[in-house]
């Protein structure tokens, strides 16, 4: 199964990506896609159009397009829970010792990663950052 993931641009600009990265491969995902690509408003305003209307609205797009940001798909078994599980709660404060949240996450905002909270959602979001093509590779 996949989902998808975004190390924010926060994790990026404080030279963490590498250490993201390494937490989520030790959590026994497999990186099928990336790139690193520095999101539009508008692109960041369609990513998260499910939260217009909330007050951090604007903060969180103004944040997203702050700087270069890193989309991944990432490949295991239940893949949506064990993300949703390694990376802790939205709040940094709240998560769970040893999440990449509670490591790496400065802010409830700037909280160094995203993850799709539903296989409904994983497929849209891939679709958002990856063609169809680029999820086979060569070595699927
Ligand atoms: P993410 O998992 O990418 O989904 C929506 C994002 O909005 C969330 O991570 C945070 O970066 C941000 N967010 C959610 N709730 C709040 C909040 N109460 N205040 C500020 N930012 C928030």
């Amino acid at each position: 199964m996949q989902t998808l993931t975004i190390i924010k641009p926060d994790a990026v600009a404080g030279g963490k990506a590498g250490k993201v990265l390494a937490h989520l491969e030790a959590a026994g995902f497999v990186v099928r896609a990336a790139r690193m690509t520095r999101l539009s408003r508008a692109q960041a305003e369609a990513f998260y159009e499910v939260h217009k209307g909330r007050p951090f609205f604007d903060s969180l797009c103004t944040f997203m397009t702050s700087g270069p940001c890193i989309p991944m798909v990432l490949e295991r078994a239940d893949a949506v829970a064990h993300l949703r599980k390694a990376i802790g709660a939205t709040d940094p404060a709240q998560a769970e010792p040893g999440t990449i949240r509670k490591l790496f996450a400065e802010s409830k905002e700037r909280n160094a990663i995203h993850a799709s909270d539903s296989e409904d959602n994983a497929k849209r979001e891939i679709g958002f950052f990856f063609a169809e093509s680029e999820l086979k590779g060569n070595w699927a």
